[in-house]
């Protein structure tokens, strides 16, 4: 085995550090991004992925790494950012001996980083790594895991989508309004569910025939259209991106009828400056990665031993935080993306610098 630091200069992308690993014989390759730990040990998923090349698994890595620490920030954790990736096809070179490796790497870093599921990797591939480091979440609940994230994923979207409709309309409700759900998959469907209950109207859609039967049997109220295209020109108030990321983009935007858009799909903003172009247009965007963040909640909660009522507390809470981006979005008239940002790089600052104080 061997670790070895990047070429690449971590401190021009800001990361703390940057480790690469390599096991020949399991055919190991991962890169694990530790990009602030000034909040906590840095928290992120391992992605499991056939990169091109090892530039991409490292481009990847900075920038989810990078994306981990101000998403922990805004949902009040007392961790950093982290993410790891691996490098291959999953299908074809996952094992225990190489999962178990990578572990032994996870937990040679000593609790500066923890790692949880990411895409290519499950709550089964966590219990094998947590046979070698204590540095794992995201394990099955025989294991003391905290099981299905999308649970508190949904709770949260729901809370951001609350302070929003407070912002827009007056009332932190969405009874009487009509959401157009994009994807109707492990997160959209808990989040139909909060919708209907609270008395909303929802339209979705799914590439998916079992999704949309799902819906039919279940759900029978909700109005089915053939694609998000049809979705996003539908008379809808609110629009929910839950499937795949650039769901704002320069086909969607420009003929989007909603007057707020929140949902769970991570990088919903397809480029930079598309934020603007959503504030132009008098649409309220919710960031998604303070929206989304009840996942992470959940995961999180696992480290102290989890436990689901102080876990839903915490993603509860994601509506104060997002009516708090969306007032200081207004006091320094900046779209709300900008706003959220700043409001994390002003937590790792703040609180980050108590570091400083020694404490023995
Ligand atoms: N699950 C979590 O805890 C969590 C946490 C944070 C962020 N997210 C993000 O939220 C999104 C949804 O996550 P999920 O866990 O529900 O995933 P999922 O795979 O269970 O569901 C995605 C759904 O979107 C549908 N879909 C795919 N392409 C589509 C398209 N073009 N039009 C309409 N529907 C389409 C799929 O058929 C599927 O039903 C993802 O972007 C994910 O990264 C999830």
């Amino acid at each position: 085995m061997s670790v070895f630091a990047s070429t690449d200069d971590p401190v021009s992308t800001g990361h703390e550090q940057v480790v690469f690993c390599q096991d020949k014989q399991s055919g190991l390759k991962a890169i694990i991004g530790i990009y602030s730990t000034a909040l906590g040990p840095a928290l992120g998923g391992t992605r499991f992925y056939p990169y091109a090349s090892e530039a991409d698994a490292l481009a990847d890595v900075l920038d989810l790494s990078r994306g981990m620490a101000y998403k922990n920030a805004l949902a009040n954790l007392d961790l950093g950012g982290g993410k790891a990736v691996i490098w291959g096809d999953p299908e074809q070179i996952k094992s225990e001996a190489l999962l178990r490796a990578y572990g032994r790497f996870v937990e040679s870093l000593n609790g500066r980083y923890y790692t949880a599921c990411d895409v290519g990797t499950y709550v089964a591939d966590m219990d094998v790594i947590a046979r070698e480091t204590r540095f794992v979440t995201g394990r099955s609940v025989e294991h003391g895991g905290a099981g299905d994230s999308s649970i508190l994923t949904a709770w949260g979207v729901f809370q951001g989508m609350r302070a929003a409709a407070e912002h827009v309309w007056g009332s932190p409700t969405l009874a009487g309004r009509r959401v157009g759900v994009a994807g109707l998959g492990k997160v959209g469907k808990y989040l139909t569910a909060h919708l209907l209950d609270d008395g909303a109207e929802v339209v979705a859609t799914d590439v998916s025939q079992r999704a949309q039967e799902w819906a039919r049997t279940t759900h029978p109220q909700v109005t089915l259209v053939d694609d998000t295209a049809a979705l996003v020109t539908s008379d809808i108030d609110v629009y929910a991106p839950c499937a795949l990321g650039g769901a704002l983009n320069d086909d969607t935007v420009p003929v989007l009828r909603a007057k707020v858009v929140t949902g769970a799909a991570n990088n919903q903003l397809a480029h930079p400056g598309i934020e603007k172009v959503l504030a132009d247009r008098g649409i309220l965007y919710t960031p998604d990665y303070v929206v989304n963040a009840g996942g992470v909640i959940q995961v999180a909660d696992e480290i102290d031993g989890f436990n689901f009522d102080r876990a839903k507390l915490r993603a509860t809470r994601i509506f104060d935080t997002t009516r708090q981006i969306l007032r200081l979005a207004d006091d320094e008239g900046v779209p709300p993306a900008v706003a959220a940002d700043r409001l994390a790089e002003r937590r790792m600052a703040e609180v980050g610098r108590l570091r400083a104080i020694h404490l023995r």
